[in-house]
């Protein structure tokens, strides 16, 4: 994605084919009066009542610039611009311009006021160009990104860097969705592995693949057991950036199954397609990482990814078995299924005791039962810390992928106790069945006073415009800049 930043809007007008006009209804009549009647000819153009009342999203005309045609798509959704909306209105029109419309593509936004505001809407405008036929041959019901250049009038006194920081943000997005929608067939451990050391290569950073070797030297017993019944070795992967001037450490965990058919207590086959997207967690908090190398942020952050396929095969734990762990604690396993919490519970045993994190936030698409209480609408966030809760709700809000504070009463730990080993993975209870995941993690963390869980169950795959049906999200990257930015 090129951006070329241009000084006037008659500059703009002379260069493009398509003029896209992302607006709120409070801006309307401005665009109204300052644009579209200078180049959209009164016969098509609506009177400004007509205008100011249109509700059919988006809104095609054609006009003209110095005798040449220019075809003009206005989409106004919200009363205000905020960083939230105006991400994703642009992401719809970048699909919608993409399916729709030919020629250069040309973006309008003096009245985007705010620098937070231009970000937004090149991050949503860059992460909507996302191809999701990853692997289409034929080119019949595909359409490939019209332009990776875009021609941009930014409102007076905006640096072009802003946007070029959005175009970032939305191409680290770009990644983590194709880690995500790429097929259990075409990734593994070593594959996400691989993914990080060349990213870490390109932007600066650094990035240890941890082999079936190293864990086993570590003894992280859970991460080796779920990968027990899997024909690809387990990997965990540790990425690091760390600006000079940074004053504390971060760790973001994420999880990283690459596909979970539920191991012996076997899922349901109905959608079980979508377990390729069981290791979003781990995209997220690497691609996080890669964005903070890109944007040259002056913080200290890890990524760690426990990384494995939830298999079945003769050598797979089966349901009763005990397993131990790299905190020690013993665990009986009563359902397979129930594999993140035990990956996640070696890496944040081996977190806070190798690195001892100043915050540590993990991310993981960890229970149907968050999907059940909070839909595709927030992830579950879990923690003590009155804080960090505070932090992420913020960032949740202004960035739009929101969360929402479940609780974390002491009391549900009682469902996780054992009678044959320290803790069970399932509460055998049909109820609370995010809470009592998050409590499970919460025995791994060692009292961390600064630690907080996301359950993206419902966020890292959902309907979201690309294709007719479910795709990844890129869920978690925005979030966590925005709380890094706070
Ligand atoms: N990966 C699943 C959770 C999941 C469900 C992610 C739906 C995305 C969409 C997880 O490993 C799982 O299977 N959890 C079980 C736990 C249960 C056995 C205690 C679940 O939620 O059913
Ligand atoms: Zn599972
Ligand atoms: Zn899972």
């Amino acid at each position: 994605m090129k951006l070329y930043a241009l000084s006037s809007t008659e500059e703009l007008l002379e260069k493009v084919d398509v003029l896209c006009i992302p607006a709120s209804k409070e801006g309307a009549e401005f665009i109204y009066q300052d644009l579209l009647t200078r180049i959209i000819h009164a016969d098509s153009l609506p009177l400004l009542q007509e205008f100011l009342a249109i509700k059919a999203n988006p809104a095609f005309f054609f006009g003209q610039w110095n005798g040449h045609r220019l075809k003009v798509v206005y989409w106004s959704e919200a009363e205000k611009l905020t960083e939230a909306n105006t991400y994703s209105l642009l992401k719809k029109m970048a699909i919608k311009v993409k399916n729709d419309c030919k020629g250069k593509m040309g973006l309008w936004l003096p009245h985007l006021h705010a620098h937070e505001l231009v970000q937004s809407a090149f991050a949503g405008w860059t992460a909507g160009h996302y191809d999701l036929g990853l692997y289409k041959q034929t080119d019949s019901n595909h359409h490939k990104s019209v332009s990776e250049d875009i021609y941009a009038l930014l409102p007076a006194g905006i640096r072009e860097e802003e946007a070029k920081d959005g175009i970032t943000i939305g191409l680290v997005q770009q990644e983590v969705m194709n880690l995500v929608n790429t097929p259990a067939s075409h990734k593994s451990p070593a594959y996400l592995g691989a993914w990080a050391s060349r990213s870490a290569a390109q932007y600066g950073y650094s990035a240890t693949v941890l082999d079936k070797q190293d864990l086993t030297t570590l003894g992280m017993h859970a991460l080796l057991a779920v990968n027990r019944g899997s024909e690809q070795p387990a990997v965990c992967v540790v990425t690091h950036y760390k600006h000079p001037e940074a004053t504390r450490k971060i760790i973001f965990i994420g999880k990283g199954v690459i596909f979970d058919t539920g191991g012996i207590s076997i899922k349901d086959s109905k959608n079980m397609h979508y377990m390729k997207s069981d290791m979003a967690g781990a995209a997220a908090a690497l691609g996080t990482v890669e964005a903070c190398a890109r944007l040259k942020f002056k913080v200290d952050v890890m990524a760690i990814a426990p990384t494995t396929d939830n298999s079945i095969d003769a050598l797979a734990i089966k349901p009763g078995d005990v397993i131990s762990s790299y905190a020690g604690k013993t665990i009986e396993v009563l359902d397979t299924d129930a594999e993140g919490r035990l990956i996640l519970a070696d890496a944040l045993a081996y977190a806070v005791k190798e690195y001892k994190p100043d915050v540590m936030i993990d991310l993981a698409t960890l229970t149907g039962s968050i999907v059940a209480a909070l839909g595709p609408q927030a992830a579950g966030l879990f923690s003590k810390n009155d804080q960090l809760v505070a932090e992420l709700e913020a960032a949740g809000s202004t960035s739009g992928e929101r969360v929402w504070r479940m609780p974390m009463f002491d009391e549900y730990h009682d469902d996780m106790l054992s009678d044959i080993a320290d803790i069970k993975n399932l509460s055998e209870k049909p109820y609370a069945g995010s809470i009592t995941a998050a409590k499970f993690l919460e025995y791994f963390t060692s009292e961390h006073s600064s630690w907080a869980h996301l359950d993206i169950a419902g966020m890292g795959f959902q309907p979201n415009g690309f294709g007719k049906g479910h795709c990844a999200t890129g869920y978690g990257v925005r979030l966590l800049i925005q709380w890094l930015k706070m």
